[in-house]
C-alpha cells in the first residue's frame, strides 16, 4: 500500500520507520519533522509512575508499549538514547508522604512491584537529593530516554527503511488523499493521522477530541564543582505539586513539566519556570548551580479520557493520534497497531481500548 504518515514526531517516525519495514510504500508528511512534542518531552518511560487512578487502561497500554522498548531501542542507533537506571518516585511534605502512600497502595493493588523507601534509604540511592526529601518508592522498571537522540535515531531509521519525507505541512486529510499547504495532494490508499495536538485541525471529527495541553521543560547542566545530577529519574510530590528531574548524558538534567490548558500557546512564562526551579531545588538543593540551557515549551496532545486514539477513522484514515502525556512511552505498541491494522489484523490486546470508537462516530468518518 502507498500509506502517508502525518506528522513526524516521536509517534509518525515510528510508524513511518515499522510500516515501510513492513513493505509499504510510505511517505513522511510534516514541514520541521521531530520539532514538536517530542521534541520538548521529558522522555519518561513511566507507566507506573504516571499511573492514576481509573485510568487502567492507560497503565495496562503503556505497561505493555514499555515491554516492547529494550527490542525497539536495540534496532536503533545509540540504542535511541535508552537509559535503563529506572525511577524513584519521592514525596516531600507529609501530605505529599500520605499521597505518595496512597500511590503505592494502590499499585500493591494492581500487583505491580514497587518498593517503599525511608528517607535514607532514598539518598542512599541518590546520595544528591536534600534532607526535604522524607520518603520514596522504587520503581526500577520506568525508564527514561533522550528524546532528542531518540529523533535522529528514528529518522534514520525510518529513511534508511525506505520512508520519503515531503518537507511541507499538511492541510487537511481524508480518504485516499493529503492536501498540503502549497496547494498540491498526496494521493495514498492509507493515511496515518500523528499529528498530535493538531491532528484535530487537519480532520473535523477530531476537532473536539484532540485538544492542546501545553507542558514547560527546563535544560540543565551540572557545571564544574555542582554535585551530580541524580542517575534514575526522579518524580517528586512538592506541596501536592508534581515536579519531575530525568537525567541525560553529561551531566544534563530536563526539568518538567508544567501543564496548562491554554490553546496553542508555546510561550515560556515566568511563573512556570519559577514554579520547575523552585520545586526541583526542594528535591535537588544542588541545581542552584547548574547552568540553565533551554526553556522550551510543547503542546501534548490530550484526549477526553487520557487513552490515545488509535485505530480507523474511516476507511483510508487511521488515527495514531492523541498520546497526551505518554507519546514516547506509546511508540512502540503504537507503531505496531498500526502495522497490525494496515494488514487488516486486530492490535496488540491492550491497544484495543484505544479505538477511536469509543469517542466519535467511526462510521461517518469521525463526523
Ligand atoms: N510525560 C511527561 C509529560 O507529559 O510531561
Amino acid at each position: 500500500m502507498k500509506v502517508a504518515v502525518v506528522g513526524g514526531g516521536v509517534v509518525g517516525l515510528s510508524v513511518a520507520w515499522a510500516a515501510a519495514e513492513a513493505g509499504h510504500q510510505v511517505v513522511l508528511i510534516d514541514a520541521a519533522p521531530g520539532s514538536g512534542a517530542s521534541w520538548v518531552a521529558g522522555g519518561m518511560l513511566a507507566p507506573v509512575t504516571e499511573a492514576w487512578p481509573g485510568e487502567e487502561h492507560v497503565l495496562a497500554l503503556g505497561s505493555a508499549s514499555l515491554d516492547r522498548w529494550p527490542d525497539f531501542a536495540a534496532r536503533l542507533e545509540k540504542k535511541g538514547g535508552l537509559r535503563e537506571e529506572g525511577t524513584l518516585a519521592v514525596a516531600v511534605d507529609a501530605a505529599d508522604r500520605e499521597e505518595l502512600d496512597g500511590v503505592a497502595d494502590y499499585l500493591a493493588r494492581l500487583g505491580r512491584e514497587v518498593r517503599r523507601l525511608t528517607a535514607r534509604e532514598v539518598r542512599r540511592l541518590e546520595p544528591t537529593l536534600g534532607m526535604s526529601v522524607r520518603s520514596g518508592l522504587s520503581v526500577p522498571g520506568d525508564l527514561a530516554v533522550d528524546n532528542r537522540v531518540l529523533l535522529a535515531s528514528l529518522r534514520k531509521a525510518a529513511t534508511d527503511a525506505g520512508a520519503q519525507p515531503i518537507a511541507v505541512a499538511a492541510r487537511s486529510v481524508s480518504a485516499g488523499e493529503v492536501l498540503l499547504v502549497n496547494g498540491s495532494t498526496v494521493a495514498c490508499d492509507a493515511v496515518v493521522l500523528a499529528a498530535g495536538a493538531r491532528s484535530g485541525g487537519l480532520y473535523e471529527g477530531l476537532a473536539k477530541v484532540v485538544r492542546p495541553v501545553k507542558g514547560e521543560i527546563l535544560r540543565l547542566k551540572a557545571r564544574p564543582g555542582a554535585l551530580d545530577p541524580p542517575t534514575r529519574t526522579v518524580r517528586a510530590l512538592v506541596e501536592g505539586r508534581h515536579v519531575y528531574l530525568v537525567p541525560r548524558e553529561g551531566r544534563g538534567l530536563v526539568l518538567g513539566a508544567t501543564q496548562y490548558e491554554t490553546g496553542f500557546d508555546t510561550d515560556v512564562t515566568v511563573a512556570g519556570v519559577r514554579d520547575l526551579l523552585r520545586d526541583a531545588e526542594r528535591v535537588l538543593p544542588g541545581i542552584g548551580e547548574y547552568a540553565v540551557v533551554e526553556c522550551a515549551a510543547g503542546l501534548r496532545p490530550g484526549s477526553p479520557d487520557n487513552l490515545p486514539l488509535l485505530g480507523w477513522l474511516e476507511p483510508g484514515v487511521l488515527a495514531a493520534t492523541g498520546h497526551h502525556r505518554n507519546g514516547i512511552l506509546l511508540a512502540p505498541i503504537t507503531a505496531e497497531a498500526v502495522v497490525d491494522l494496515l494488514a487488516g489484523r486486530e492490535p496488540p490486546e491492550p491497544a484495543r481500548a484505544a479505538d477511536p470508537a469509543r469517542l466519535l462516530d467511526v462510521t461517518n468518518g469521525g463526523g
